[in-house]
């Protein structure tokens, strides 16, 4: 089997001829770009344009990624949340600087981040948690995110537990489980192009205000 697939990846090939990216096209503020290219993803039906890949940094060195949503954003950045004792928000805990991707093959575009997390002020996460579904409250409760479950019994349990526990009242928000502020100083957008030849767009951040654009090799 692994010989079958790695005979059909080292010879498929895709070209990419969808769109193309001008340095006059794009807005002077890549926040204000990624609005309009996720504008542009939902209109061409991308399956999820807001699931983004996080990677954070351990102590050790150790690049770690995982999907998360976009929940929001803002003119600085973007935001997500998650529970602050995962091993993501352990990791934010002792470095913030990360990287975000979205990729969305629809439209044949990349989307590159770098740059810091700060957490939410707790009343941005508590309006935020407030206006999720119950289901979603309980479950932020019943998860000790990235710890060891013994099975998924376990799990369940403690979902009846605090089901039983919150009834009749509202689920108040964890205090471990809120929203990070995303903001980039790097961010790239790259339009695939035929014969690899695609458009890379990166803007660095000069001031709070202002940023440089230029055009990338492919
Ligand atoms: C489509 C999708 C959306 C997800 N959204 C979130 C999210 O918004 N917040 C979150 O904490 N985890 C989300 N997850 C789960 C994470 O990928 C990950 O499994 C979890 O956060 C634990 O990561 P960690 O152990 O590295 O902290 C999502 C996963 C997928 C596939």
């Amino acid at each position: 089997m692994i010989e079958e697939v790695s005979n059909y990846l080292n010879q498929v090939r895709h070209d990419f001829s969808k769109a193309k990216l001008d340095e006059e096209n794009v807005d002077e503020n890549p926040i204000e770009q990624y609005a309009k290219w996720f504008e542009e993803a939902v209109g061409a039906q991308v399956l999820d344009p807001k699931a983004i890949v996080i990677s954070t940094v351990s102590a050790d060195g150790q690049p770690h990624s995982r999907v998360v949503y976009n929940r929001g954003l803002k003119p600085t950045g973007m935001v997500f949340y998650t529970n602050y004792h995962s091993n993501k928000g352990r990791e934010l805990e002792g470095n913030q600087h990360i990287s975000i991707l979205s990729y969305w093959p629809e439209l044949e575009r990349q989307i590159r981040m770098e740059g810091k997390v700060e957490q939410l002020p707790a009343e941005e996460s508590d309006a935020y948690f407030a206006s999720r579904p119950r289901e979603s409250q309980i479950g932020a409760w019943a998860s000790n995110q990235s710890e060891e479950l013994t099975n998924r019994e376990v799990l369940e349990e403690k979902v009846k537990s605090f089901t039983a526990k919150f009834e009749g009242q509202d689920v108040p928000r964890p205090l471990h489980w809120g929203g990070y502020l995303f903001v980039p100083h790097r961010v790239e957008f790259w339009q695939g192009r035929p014969s690899r030849l695609h458009d890379r767009i990166v803007y660095e951040k000069q001031t709070d205000e202002t940023w440089t654009k230029k055009r990338l090799s492919p």
